[in-house]
């Protein structure tokens, strides 16, 4: 027996129907992206490691989850697939300096080594958008609002959006020494991960969900409580754009996120219908440093991602039906050998009406219940007679009755018989 294989560990397959979830998303994001003025980028899902480790050496998504690997080249070069799709898009902004502001969105296949469970896979799809070149705080309103609407429009209602800021290169060191130094004499009581780690990045201490930490930090000093006046403002101009727009939020000081390149807004949107460990839907905010840090010139840049396995699992928590009606609308039942549904199939198909047929010569019943199963509102079918005499008949698969009409006149009638059923 040959040996069989499975998926691996933390990855799965979509089949259809439930993959056509994935297209409604991916169509639905992509419409409301480019009306907004945003444009595709499409970028390889490996890139140099280096790429990766701007997102931060001090996080799990770096220093544990990485899928690197050398290539077969001579010296071999050190790739990584993608983990995420922010760093990519500065990558190619630093090397293709497009006009600015750039405005770009993605679909994103991206590779963690996680603890596979519900919720947390090795491959998972992120959709996204990136801008680079403006410091506008309207802009980060923007890019929130763009994510709140997509989920609004997909029915998504038991979501809260949380904001923070996390300072910048004038407020962020001293308040990170502060920070460090209250650890430093708290370290006692800190999970055991922190208490060893804490000096790497001190920041996640405060986005650490174990009792322990949780309890050691509540009087701890807040970035929120020292930032410098621009960051100040600008986030004030956040509130007042999101309130402007009526998108709820809440403060929370805690919000820190797991990529090292933030800078000022960050956001987190998450659902009280999943559960906490992998409830975050989307997230993101601003990074002003990184395409700096790319070797690029000084460029501010805000995005967000939003994994599309989530959506669904937070879609179908609360009850909503993506999948959408079958694009087949007409099924061929050819009892003359199947040349017949070959050609009527074809001229279905060139006038854009979905059409599909049987195979194999199946008897006339086979051929009807797979026409059920196609999702199909009309069948046309054909068999010796009807050539014969140069007639289909059309018979509605939605409890209607049958008729019969000149086969020249065949797209017309299905065009009306569609449309009854609708
Ligand atoms: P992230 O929070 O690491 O941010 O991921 C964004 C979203 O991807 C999460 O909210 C979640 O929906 C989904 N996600 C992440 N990891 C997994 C996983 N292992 N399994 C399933 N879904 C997952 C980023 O990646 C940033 N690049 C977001 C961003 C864009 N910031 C600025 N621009």
């Amino acid at each position: 027996m040959p040996e069989t294989f499975q998926t691996p560990q933390g990855t799965f397959d979509v089949l259809p129907p439930d993959s056509r979830t994935y297209e409604t998303l991916v169509a639905r994001f992509a419409g409301r992206a480019e009306a907004a003025g945003y444009g595709l980028v499409l970028s390889p899902m490996f890139e140099d490691i280096g790429v990766f480790r701007r997102v931060g050496e001090s996080t799990d998504v770096v220093r544990k989850e990485m899928y690197d690997f050398l290539d077969k080249g001579n010296p071999p070069r050190h790739l990584a697939l993608r983990p995420e799709g922010t760093a990519s898009v500065v990558r190619a902004f630093v090397q293709h300096r497009p006009p600015l502001p750039w405005k770009t969105w993605y679909v994103a296949p991206s590779f963690r080594y996680e603890r596979a469970q519900a919720g947390r896979y090795r491959q998972h799809h992120q959709l996204g958008v990136e801008v680079l070149g403006t410091e506008d705080p309207l802009l980060d309103v923007e890019v929130i609002a763009l994510l709140v609407g997509f989920y609004d429009t997909l029915g998504l209602r038991r979501l809260t959006l949380r904001l923070n800021s996390l300072g910048d290169d004038t407020c962020r060191p001293p308040y990170r020494a502060e920070l460090e130094a209250f650890l430093a004499a708290h370290a006692d009581q800190l999970c055991d991960e922190h208490r060893e780690r804490f000096r790497d990045n001190p920041l996640r201490v405060l986005d650490c969900k174990r009792p322990a930490c949780m309890e050691a930090t509540a009087d701890a000093p807040w970035q929120l409580d020292r930032l410098c006046e621009p960051c100040a403002a600008h986030l004030a101009r956040v509130e007042e754009g999101l309130t402007t727009l009526g998108v709820a939020f809440s403060i929370d000081k805690r919000l820190v996120r797991g990529l090292d390149y933030y800078t000022r807004t960050t956001f987190e949107i998450a659902s009280d219908a999943l559960e906490s460990a992998q409830n975050a839907v989307g997230g993101g905010g601003r990074y002003d440093r990184l395409a700096e840090d790319l070797g690029g010139p000084p460029t501010p840049g805000i995005g967000f991602g939003t994994g599309l396995e989530r959506i669904i699992l937070a879609c179908s928590a609360e009850g909503i039906d993506l999948r959408g009606t079958a694009a087949i609308e007409v099924f061929v039942v050819d009892t003359t050998g199947g040349l017949a549904a070959l050609t009527i199939t074809h001229e279905l198909r060139v006038a854009g009406i979905g059409a599909d047929r049987a195979w194999d010569g199946r008897s006339f019943k086979a051929q009807f219940k797979a026409a059920d199963r196609s999702g199909a509102k009309v069948a046309v079918v054909i068999g010796p007679d009807e050539i014969e005499r140069g007639v289909v008949a059309l018979k509605s698969l939605r409890g209607g009755g049958q008729v019969e009409v000149p086969a020249a006149q065949l797209i017309e009638h299905v065009r009306t018989m569609i449309h009854d059923a609708d």
